[in-house]
């Protein structure tokens, strides 16, 4: 099944659709002023990993762009510039929380997942099926070979200017909360401390047997699963995959920063990935200012109290001016 854009979703659905979720009643009740909301089908359990389809409640595949261009045309950049309102809230905020995407990383060089639809990224294999659950207990070596390239990779970047203001906002505020879908280490490279990491890091690899996790920064091997350092079992990328759930604990703990924060930045995401997608749901539903950062609108875009349509590593740091 593909999620094809057809029409707006009717307000009846959404508020059905909703009900299972407090957040979302709430949240359905504050949101007066937007006249289309991001609705959401969840294809596995609370924290899942999983995508969502604005269309239709359609439980959309793993391969559907959820960003249809239908959605993009009807919308024009609303603001270029941060807003007075904005710099105001930013200088007197004391509880702040970001959600960062792989755009945060994008001026860094790491490839973004979604934009360039479906196509093969290693040995003819798309992302949803290489980086699946699937494909671990199918064929982990050729995981480990995926991943390695990516490390690889990986390991030759340096963070950019988004990554390094966000790590000085943790400094500014009494309470800084920093929650990533990435899993490349940019943010730690740049200084951010304690992050949540929802999609785990592919700095770590976890144990299939034991399940303990340990760095493999500096691991070397080419080919083959590597074995856990404490009982020899296989090890696999501490990476959450297609089709599994989050770490536990994450998704809750910045769940619970989310209801008390007062402003809250979006950046680099599409937005189309739950459960990390509700994270400003949810931070809107309590009362947040919520601002989105990203050259593209998403399925959020219009939640948001403010979008500042731009890349995070121009626009991040004129907060700071
Ligand atoms: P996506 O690739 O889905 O979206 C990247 C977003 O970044 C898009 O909305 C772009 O418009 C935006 N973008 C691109 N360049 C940017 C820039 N310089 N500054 C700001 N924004 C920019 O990435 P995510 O939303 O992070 O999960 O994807 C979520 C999850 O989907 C990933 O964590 C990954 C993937 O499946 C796992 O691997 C578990």
């Amino acid at each position: 099944m593909r999620a094809v854009a057809t029409k707006r979703p009717k307000e009846d659905g959404l508020l059905l659709f909703r009900r299972s979720n407090p957040h979302h009643n709430l949240l359905q009740k504050e949101r007066e002023p937007h006249c289309f909301r991001s609705s959401v089908a969840c294809l596995s359990g609370a924290n899942g990993y999983c995508i969502e389809s604005m269309i239709n409640r359609e439980i959309a595949t793993l391969q559907s762009s959820l960003l249809p261009s239908e959605f993009c045309s009807m919308k024009a950049a609303r603001k270029t510039l941060i807003s007075e309102e904005l710099r105001q809230r930013f200088s007197k905020a004391k509880n702040v929380l970001v959600l960062s995407g792989a755009g945060v990383s994008a001026e860094s060089g790491v490839p973004t997942f979604r934009g360039g639809g479906d196509s093969a990224v290693w040995k003819e294999m798309p992302f949803s099926v290489i980086s699946s659950a699937e494909m671990v207990e199918r064929d982990l070596p050729e995981v480990w070979e995926w991943f390695n390239y990516r490390r690889g990779v990986l390991a030759t970047l340096k963070p950019n200017s988004a990554h390094e203001a966000i790590a000085r906002w943790q400094d500014r505020f009494d309470h800084f909360t920093l929650v990533t879908q990435n899993i490349d280490g940019l943010h730690q490279a740049a200084g951010s401390r304690e992050v949540i990491e929802l999609h785990g890091s592919i700095w770590r690899a976890r144990c299939c047997d034991c399940d303990a996790r340990h760095n493999i920064r500096d691991l070397k091997f080419d080919n083959g699963v590597p074995a856990c350092f404490d009982c020899g079992g296989h090890l696999r990328p501490d990476v959450v995959l297609f089709g599994e759930m989050l770490p536990a604990g994450a998704f809750e703990l910045a769940a619970m920063k989310a209801e008390s924060c007062e402003l809250c930045f979006v950046a680099g995401t599409s937005a189309v990935v739950y459960p990390a997608a509700s994270i400003p749901e949810i931070a809107r539903a309590a009362g947040a200012y919520v601002v989105e950062v990203n050259p593209e609108l998403t399925p959020l875009s219009d939640l948001c109290d403010e979008v500042l349509p731009g890349k995070a590593g121009e626009i991040l740091p004129l907060f700071e001016k």
